[in-house]
């Protein structure tokens, strides 16, 4: 037997959960726990909320509430979440604890012992109107690489690079809107750089997924120092008798990981009843520590955390990361600010826990990022779950029931067809296995459905139904051979839709515990009495796809017009300052070696001005003559192709791109106002 302790990211108490939460970490590891629990290993699933931070700060001051009202609100609902999903944690704890504040500034105080953290003056961001350090992720400005007007602090999302404090051009709040300030403040780092080449030759020795290693590797040499420290009001005070210590608290992303063993030692504490229980989990070398998360977790988990753990001393490192990349949703990215998500307990609540499970699971991000596209889930689920596996387990309940006296046969001589089907089960439970070793979830899945849709075939061949009469030995062997396939796709299907398995175990008569079947056949099966069945699933129906289509459509509507609404207004003074004029264009021409430029001389009333236009490719230079156009008039000069350009015109453009001249509706002199 061997010993696991398996976390998924702990989830920000800051709204509920989506499917792209689901997809991306929890999921994944609760099918992963479960297989394993089913094959009787000894492993323990630990998760709660990260409850500090600034993501939880800035939220709550969005909903008006005090940030303690926030995570008390969202670690109810997120509890609740994982529930109605079937995410089954052994210990499911919050890091705003008592036990995680004294674990989080033990952790500190031991690595402040050790020499590994030091104090340092920096530079941070301030906002003057709040009196606040922001953290750089809530400053924007203008990216100082590529222009980018809406870059944020830390990195520009247009051009990918990484920003450093004061780098930004012309920083504001993003809270206030208000242009801040770089101030000094003292902050404890940590000397990650020192823990280079331990954590190159840790990480290179791992059998990650490749994107996840490659980009933990290339991240190993780019190390360096950071401060696990904040100016905030909120999250667990740093530790030391320092007056500089004073309104500081420990970096979330410092702290939380932490929870994962603050949370285990609670799970010992208040579920096992053995203070000590923990231990093994963290501390026995032989436990495989497995951490799922989303990609935008890698870094964190793959350096800066085992470094840490390094640090301490203590306890073991991460065995395997599997980190997945990221679920959009008919074709969008999802956005929980947005509201633009299918949430956990609406899509239970519409299509029941398994065909839930089981729609997401088809989409698990393993590789790449992948797409919930809400017609192609629910079909895929229908045609899978439901018609392959479904039909045939009822197909071979019923008719143990109704014909062959409610108690599975026993086969007598088995011919080809049903030893090519064992065969082919005693393949599939092997590529299965390893494929779950591997935490590809998606794919042992697959092999599953194929078994199933093997089972299907050979149902359909055999048909007992005939054989009943004409061969009734025959028809005895093919269902013991359909039971015992049955029994074998349960098991590998249990993991992803255990509610339904676990009503199938009690129609088949099986206890959960004994499966060491998966990897052989077991004879014995026969002579045992199976319970009267119901079909295990139902479909989903069209008009529930159609609600669902027209839902998500309204949603992603929704955050158009909230962007729209977002887009910052100006001041009718700020417009003012642009002169708009109407003029009267006098002559036109083309400016040589080009093929949209046109010189056109124009009368604004008082004077005469020479404008440079693109609107060769659309207009003929005669046609524009004794037209009134609009002119901006007060646009500093410009010079295009030799030519002084005194001022511009306006143009909609068409479908297509091409300028279309804005006129008058009635003719007005020449240099008449435009307000
Ligand atoms: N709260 C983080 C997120 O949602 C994940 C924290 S994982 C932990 O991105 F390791 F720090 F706990
Ligand atoms: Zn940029």
């Amino acid at each position: 037997m061997k010993r696991y302790l398996v976390t998924s990211a702990l989830p920000y108490a800051n709204g509920p959960i989506h499917i792209g939460h689901l997809a991306g970490a929890y999921l994944p590891a609760d099918i992963f726990t479960r297989h394993l629990r089913l094959r009787g290993e000894d492993v323990l699933h630990i998760c709660g909320t990260d409850e500090h931070g600034v993501a939880i700060t800035l939220k709550a001051l969005q909903e008006g509430i005090s940030p303690k009202e926030l995570v008390d609100k969202y670690y109810e609902r997120i509890k609740s979440d994982f529930e109605k999903f079937g995410i089954d944690f052994d210990h499911f704890s919050r890091t705003s604890r008592p036990l995680h504040h004294k674990n989080a500034q033990s952790f500190f105080l031991k690595l402040h012992e050790k020499g590994h953290l030091y104090k340092n003056v920096m530079r941070q961001y301030y906002d003057p109107k709040i009196g606040k350090f922001l953290p750089d992720r809530y400053v924007v400005g203008i990216c100082p690489y590529c222009g980018h007007t809406d870059a944020k602090g830390d990195q520009c999302e247009k051009c990918g690079r990484q920003i450093e404090p004061g780098e930004l051009v012309d920083p504001k709040s993003a809270l206030t809107g208000e242009a801040v300030v770089l101030k000094e403040t003292v902050h404890w780092f940590f000397r990650l750089s020192q823990l280079k080449d331990r954590l190159r030759e840790y990480v290179g020795s791992k059998n990650w997924k490749p994107f996840v290693k490659e980009f933990a590797l290339s991240w190993v040499e780019e190390l360096r120092d950071r401060a696990i420290t904040r100016d905030l009001d909120w999250g667990v005070p740093v530790p030391l008798d320092d007056p500089d210590a004073k309104g500081k608290v420990l970096y979330v992303w410092f702290d939380a990981p932490i929870g994962y063993i603050s949370a285990t030692m609670e799970w010992a504490e208040k579920v096992k009843g053995d203070m000590e229980a923990w231990k093994p989990y963290w501390l026995d070398p032989d436990t495989r520590l497995v951490h799922f998360i989303g990609k935008d977790n890698i870094v964190f988990h793959t350096i800066v955390w085992p470094a840490m753990l390094m640090a301490h001393g203590d306890y073991i490192l991460p065995t395997d990361i599997p980190a997945n990349a990221f679920l959009n949703l008919q074709g969008r990215k999802l956005s929980t600010s947005k509201g633009y998500a299918i949430w956990a307990d609406e899509l239970v609540e519409s299509l029941g826990q398994d065909l839930a499970r089981y729609s997401v699971a088809l989409y698990i991000p393993e590789k790449n990022d992948s797409d919930f596209n809400v017609r192609e889930a629910f079909t895929r689920t229908n045609a899978e779950l439901v018609d392959n596996f479904g039909n045939f387990a009822q197909r071979v309940l019923s008719f143990i029931n109704r014909y062959m006296g409610g108690v599975v046969p026993i086969a007598k001589e088995f011919e080809a067809a049903d030893r090519d089907l064992m065969t082919k089960a005693k393949e599939t439970v092997n590529r299965y296995l390893k494929l779950m070793n591997n935490y590809d979830i998606r794919l042992a899945l697959r092999e599953t459905i194929n078994l199933s849709a093997e089972a299907n075939r050979y149902y359909e061949h055999q048909a007992p139904w005939r054989l009943r009469k004409e061969n009734p030995e025959r028809a005895k062997t093919v269902l013991h051979v359909a039971y015992h396939i049955l029994k074998v796709l349960s098991a590998l299907l249990y993991p992803y839709v255990p509610k339904s398995i676990e009503i199938l175990w009690n129609y088949m008569n099986l206890p959960k515990t004994d499966f060491n079947f998966l990897t052989s056949y077991e004879p014995d099966i026969g002579g045992m009495p199976i319970k009267e069945s119901k079909p295990l699933y139902r479909k989903v129906e069209e008009k529930t796809v159609r609600a669902w289509e027209k839902e998500l459509n309204r949603r992603a509507k929704a955050i158009e017009t909230t962007t729209k609404e977002d887009e910052p207004r100006i001041k009718y003074e700020d417009f003012a300052r642009v002169k708009l004029k109407v003029a009267k264009i006098l002559e036109a021409e083309r400016i040589p070696k080009t093929d949209k430029l046109l010189k056109l001389t124009i009368d604004l009333g008082d004077e005469r001005r020479t404008l440079v236009a693109g609107l060769g490719h659309v207009y003929e230079p005669k046609d524009l003559v004794g037209k009134l156009i609009v002119v901006v008039a007060n646009l500093q000069r410009k010079k295009l192709r030799g030519v002084v350009s005194d001022g511009m015109l306006l143009a909609a453009h068409d479908e297509k791109g091409r300028p279309v001249l804005l006129t008058v509706e009635r003719e007005v002199p020449p240099g008449s106002d435009i307000s």
